[in-house]
């Protein structure tokens, strides 16, 4: 089965076909920016756009939001245009691509990429991927097993929304020098760490790249590393979450033209 993950950022919409087995593309990526304002219809559109350089190449579909998702149906948007709020994300792309497709957020399909295939690889207990981005994403592990939607850069911290002080965005807007944001990230790592006493902190996002600009100014107790798939964790993790849907048999991903008719669990 070929199947075809796209992902859907705050800057670009990017996807390419994968090899689920070895958690690699299959194609060189394609991206079209992210539609300004990123309301439904438009992404709907630039997705199809990313879709349709790969015709013919792909049965199934991954698709990575920013956002909550519980079965196929986006229930926040913090940094997306407001009508992606209850958006039957899932039936409203199937029925576009003409495609069975599974939507999860983005910081879960990194992480499972991750976890499979990347800096999480053979780690048993409990770990917590962070993406440091536009905003911060974050996915829970129990021996391999995703918690979805913790929503952990959403935790206050200094009496602010974590994301607002300590995303990537935040260091580009403020100007913020390396040793002053590493120091929000220390706080708010520190408070992630206190809550839940994961093995390890995967630490993802575009400025995972810049991993050795900040990692060393971090003390915690917690050991650290840098995500390893960078910029395809979650075009990989889509397309992995669209295979697993189709062995559930497709209790899952949406078919195409099908309304609703999702089964829990
Ligand atoms: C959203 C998360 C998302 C993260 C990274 C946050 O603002 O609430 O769902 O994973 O940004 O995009």
């Amino acid at each position: 089965m070929a199947i075809l993950g796209i992902d859907i950022g705050g800057s670009g919409v990017k996807g390419a076909p994968v090899d689920t087995v070895r958690g690699e593309l299959l194609a060189e990526r394609y991206r079209v920016p992210t539609p300004q304002p990123s309301d439904v219809t438009s992404v709907v559109e630039a997705v199809a756009e990313v879709a349709g350089q790969f015709e013919g190449q792909f049965d199934r579909v991954g698709i990575t939001f920013p956002g909550v998702v519980v079965d196929g149906v986006t229930r926040t948007a913090a940094n997306v245009d407001k009508s992606w709020l209850d958006a039957p994300a899932a039936r409203l792309f199937a029925n576009r691509l003409g495609k069975p497709v599974s939507v999860l957020n983005d910081a879960d399909a990194a992480g499972v990429a991750e976890v499979t295939f990347g800096a999480g690889r053979d780690q048993a207990g409990l770990i917590v991927m962070l993406t440091f981005g536009t905003g911060i994403g974050s996915a829970l592990f129990l021996d391999g097993t995703l918690i979805p939607n913790t929503e952990f850069g959403h935790l206050e911290l200094d009496g602010y929304d974590a994301e607002t002080r300590a995303s990537d965005r935040a260091r580009e807007i403020e100007e913020l020098s390396w040793e002053k944001w590493a120091s929000r990230v220390r706080n708010y790592l520190s408070h992630v760490e206190g809550l839940l006493s994961p093995r390890l902190f995967i630490l993802g996002g575009g400025v995972s790249k810049k991993a050795d600009r900040f990692l060393p100014l971090i003390d915690i107790r917690t050991p650290m590393v840098p995500a390893t798939l960078l910029n395809n964790a979650g075009i990989i993790g889509a397309a992995q979450t669209a295979e697993i849907d189709a062995r559930k048999g497709d209790r899952d991903g949406i078919a195409p033209h099908e309304a609703g008719a999702r089964v829990a669990g």
